[in-house]
C-alpha cells in the first residue's frame, strides 16, 4: 500500500487503489473509506458520478492523515464535453470533496453514458484543454482520462499541450484491452485498472480458483497480483473491512507460466 509507482511528471501514486464505484453517498462511503484509510491504503479513488465525493472527502479529512500522505482521485463526468462546463464542473467537485487539491483529475469517458460509442473527440480536447489549465494551476496534481481507446488517445494527442499522466481502463484476468495498454506504455501513461475482479463475476472462476490454490492465496489475491504483475494500478473495491486487508495483501510472485495461462484466459465474467 505504500510502494508506488511513478507518473511521466514524476509524481508518486500508491500501487493499490481503493475504488468506491458503487458505494453510496453517506454513511457507506463514510465509513468504506475511513475503514480503507485505517487498513493503510493511501490512495482512494472516486468521482462526481458516483456521488460520493461528500462522504469520501469527509472521510479524508476526518481521518487526520497529512495530506500530501494521500493520493485522492475524482473524474469529470462523461457527459461533460466542453471547456465551460469542465471548468465549472470542477468547482462544484472541489465543493462537494471540500478539499484543497485533488491528486488526479480525469475525464470519466470519451462518450457520455448515455450514447456510448459516439463521436466526441472534439469535445474531449476542448474538455481537455479545462484539465490543463486546472492542473497548471494546482488544482489537481496530475491529470488524465478514463476509459479511452487508442483512436481517442491519438485524437485528444493531436492537440493537447499535456499528455495524460493516466488512463483508467476496465482490466482483469480475461479482460486486458492490450492494444490500450501498449499505447500507454509507449507514451509513458500509467494505466489503471477498475474492476480488477470483474465486479465480483470472477470470483468463482475454475480456471482462476485453480491457480490461486497453487499459491494459498484467495482468487482476490490472485487477480489483484495479476493486474500488478502487468505493470497496472489495480483499484479493487469492497465495504468488508477484512477484504480490504485482504486485497492489499498481494505481496508474492505469479509464475511466468501462470501468468500465460492467465493471459490466455476468456469468458471469466461468465
Ligand atoms: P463486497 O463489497 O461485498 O466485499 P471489483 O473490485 O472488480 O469492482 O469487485 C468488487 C466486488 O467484489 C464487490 O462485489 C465486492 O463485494 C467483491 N469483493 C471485493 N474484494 C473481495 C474479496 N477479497 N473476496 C470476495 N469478494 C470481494
Amino acid at each position: 500500500l505504500t510502494d508506488t509507482f511513478t507518473l511521466h511528471n514524476g509524481n508518486t501514486i500508491p500501487k493499490i487503489g481503493f475504488g468506491t464505484w458503487q458505494i453510496p453517498d453517506g454513511a457507506e462511503a463514510y465509513d468504506a473509506t475511513a475503514a480503507a484509510l485505517n487498513a493503510g491504503y493511501r490512495h482512494i479513488d472516486t468521482a462526481r458520478v458516483y456521488g460520493n465525493e461528500p462522504s469520501v472527502g469527509r472521510a479524508v479529512r476526518d481521518s487526520g492523515i497529512a495530506r500530501d500522505e494521500l493520493f485522492i482521485t475524482t473524474k469529470l463526468p462523461a457527459e461533460v464535453k466542453d471547456y465551460d462546463g469542465a471548468r465549472a464542473s470542477f468547482d462544484v467537485t472541489m465543493a462537494a470533496l471540500d478539499l484543497d487539491y485533488v491528486d488526479l483529475y480525469l475525464i470519466h469517458a470519451p462518450w457520455p453514458w448515455s450514447d456510448m460509442g459516439s463521436d466526441h473527440r472534439e469535445g474531449n480536447k476542448q474538455a481537455w484543454r479545462a484539465l490543463e489549465e486546472i492542473f497548471g494551476a494546482g488544482g489537481s496534481r496530475a491529470i488524465g482520462v478514463s476509459n479511452f481507446q487508442v483512436d481517442d488517445l491519438q485524437s485528444l494527442l493531436t492537440s493537447a499541450t499535456v499528455t495524460p499522466h493516466a488512463n483508467q481502463i476496465r482490466y482483469f484476468v480475461g479482460y486486458t484491452q492490450n492494444d490500450v495498454v501498449e499505447f500507454c506504455a509507449e507514451h509513458n501513461i500509467l494505466v489503471e485498472g477498475y474492476s480488477p475482479l470483474a465486479t465480483g463475476a470472477i470470483l468463482d472462476n475454475e480456471d482462476v480458483t485453480a491457480i490461486a490454490a497453487k499459491y494459498d492465496r484467495s482468487v482476490a489475491q490472485l487477480c489483484i497480483r495479476y493486474v500488478l504483475q502487468n505493470g497496472i494500478l489495480p483499484l479493487p473495491k469492497t465495504t468488508n473491512a477484512s477484504r480490504m486487508t485482504e486485497n492489499a495483501d498481494v505481496d508474492f510472485e505469479i509464475a511466468d507460466d501462470d501468468m500465460a495461462t492467465l493471459d490466455a484466459l476468456t469468458d471469466t465474467e461468465s
